[in-house]
């Protein structure tokens, strides 16, 4: 899908369709005005009406005199508390209803500036989400999908340098999303361990990304023993991938994401609907590459390593057992009390490599728990940290990309329930607060690094169609994006 800019008015755009935002109470606004204009005031007549004008609601109407044949009229809901996070998703549902017009070549009509009531004109926020709205997934299908292939931001000549620099900055973010959605939907035999590795390699290698992969041997060097556990009862070994934007001076920002390519459950099996969707658990470390892609198109200025902890949780001959203890890399032992928490022990590796880097901070994404998602639903994802201050800041990076997080608690109790008769810790401590439980055991191996934990196992992926359609969703990576541009 391919974002661009039309110079000019509404008449001289040539395209299939016209997207505009029409607010649901006061006048309608100048841009919405022109569009009703080349409708017969068709909008104005059935607004509050037939067409409410509740956010995200589309309404398609023919267009005459203008050179797109119709117009996808989008209710932006009530003008107070209008914001870039409602031009997103307005922005996204709109292109999803032109997905499935099948309409190729689509128009953005942004509000005008004297009309957008806050914010400015979020025409960055209108350009991301309609592509996140557009993005389809067709790789496995002989018939390709037919929805837009190009989303032009319609702009008068007096606004052209705000419309290109809106339009850069979200060709670069788009980019970013949709490699993370591209990684997540694709099957787990077609993304194993090692297809996986080569896919980021490949894709580092034409971004001019800074790309080390340390392999099984290595990892076995260093004494990872939690990744490798995990990877030992699956044919395709596990790894860990650095990548580096060295964006000038400054400390090094780490990020960290969980990357199972799938999650059997290992011995500890899940059911077969649990198991459903678990080529989805490495949507973390897809944030951290889209997140790192984006960064890098950016030219963000700062420097930020990512690292990708790469595993498949299988139950092979050689599978790791509940009971057994493992050596960390950071040398603690841990008592495995469940083979399906394995996305804490591949993390807790990522995280001591990452200290060793001497970071300033980390973030990290993952899938981890199933209490996250009874606890949030799927709207938000969980937040936990053990620094106020850097918590802030992820909030803050979360409000500017409509990325929607709820910190959650992480009590001494949390670790209390970690502790083992046999080792340091074991791996899980019962069901109940289990997605603070779980965050309680990578603390231990944040230290006393700055640090924040994503739980993302609710906002991941869409099992039916939500705004974004079905499957991946991308979140987390424009989070990322926005901490990077912010810090
Ligand atoms: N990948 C799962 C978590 C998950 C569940 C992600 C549902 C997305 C949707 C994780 O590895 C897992 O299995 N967690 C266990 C932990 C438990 C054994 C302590 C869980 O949540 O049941
Ligand atoms: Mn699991
Ligand atoms: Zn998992």
């Amino acid at each position: 899908m391919e974002l661009s800019l039309h110079l000019g008015g509404l008449q001289s755009y040539e395209g299939d369709a016209i997207v505009v935002g029409v607010f649901s109470d006061g006048d309608l606004t100048a841009v919405a005005q022109a569009v009703d204009g080349l409708c017969g005031g068709a909008i104005g007549r059935l607004r509050g009406g037939a067409f409410r004008a509740a956010l995200g609601e589309v309404f398609s109407l023919p267009l005459a005199g203008s050179s797109a044949p119709v117009a996808l009229a989008v209710g932006l809901g009530p003008r107070a508390g209008f914001s870039h996070a409602r031009a997103k998703k307005a922005a996204a549902l709109a292109a999803r209803h032109a997905k499935q017009m099948r309409l190729g070549r689509v128009g953005l009509a942004p509000l005008e500036p004297a009309d957008a009531p806050s914010g400015g004109w979020a025409l960055e926020a209108t350009l991301i989400g309609a592509a996140l709205g557009g993005y389809g997934f067709d790789r496995f299908q002989k018939e390709k999908g037919q929805g837009p292939h190009t989303l032009s931001l319609i702009c008068a000549e007096a606004d052209a340098p705000q419309g290109r620099a809106a339009l850069a900055a979200a060709q670069a973010i788009t980019a970013g999303v949709q490699a993370a959605r591209d990684l997540v939907n694709t099957p787990p035999n077609e993304k194993t361990p090692e297809k996986l590795v080569a896919t980021l390699q490949a894709m580092a290698l034409e971004e001019g990304l800074d790309c080390r992969v340390i392999g099984r041997d290595e990892l076995a060097g260093m004494g990872a023993g939690g990744i490798l556990a995990v990877g030992r009862g699956s044919a395709h070994p596990p790894a860990i991938v650095v990548l580096r934007h060295d964006g000038g001076a400054g400390p090094w920002h780490g990020y960290l994401g969980k990357g199972m390519t799938f999650d059997s459950g290992g011995i500890d099996l899940k059911t077969a609907p649990g198991m459903l969707w678990m080529k989805s658990d490495m949507s973390g470390a897809a944030a951290v590459v889209g997140a790192m892609l984006s960064i890098h198109r950016l030219g963000v200025k700062g420097r930020f390593v990512g690292v990708l902890s790469i595993a498949e949780n299988m139950t092979g001959a050689d599978a790791f057992r509940p009971s057994d203890v493992l050596q960390m890399l950071s040398g603690t032992t841990v008592e495995v009390s469940d083979t399906d928490a394995e996305g804490r022990l591949v993390l807790a590796d990522g995280l001591e490599l990452l200290r060793r880097e001497q970071v300033a901070d980390i973030i990290d994404l993952a899938t981890l728990t199933g209490a996250v998602v009874i606890a949030l639903g799927k709207e938000r994802a969980g937040l936990f940290s053990n620094d106020d201050a850097h918590a802030e800041q992820v909030l803050a990076a979360g409000a500017r990309a409509a990325e929607r997080y709820w910190r959650l608690p992480l009590d001494e109790e949390h670790s209390e329930s970690l502790k083992s008769p046999t080792a340091d810790m074991k791996s899980t401590g019962g069901r109940d607060g289990g997605a603070s439980k779980a965050a309680a055991f990578l603390r231990h191996f944040a230290q006393d690094t700055p640090w924040v934990h994503l739980d993302i196992a609710g906002t991941a992926f869409e099992e039916e169609g939500g705004p974004l359609g079905h499957g991946a969703t991308g979140f987390g990576v424009e989070t990322l994006v926005r901490f990077a541009q912010g810090g």
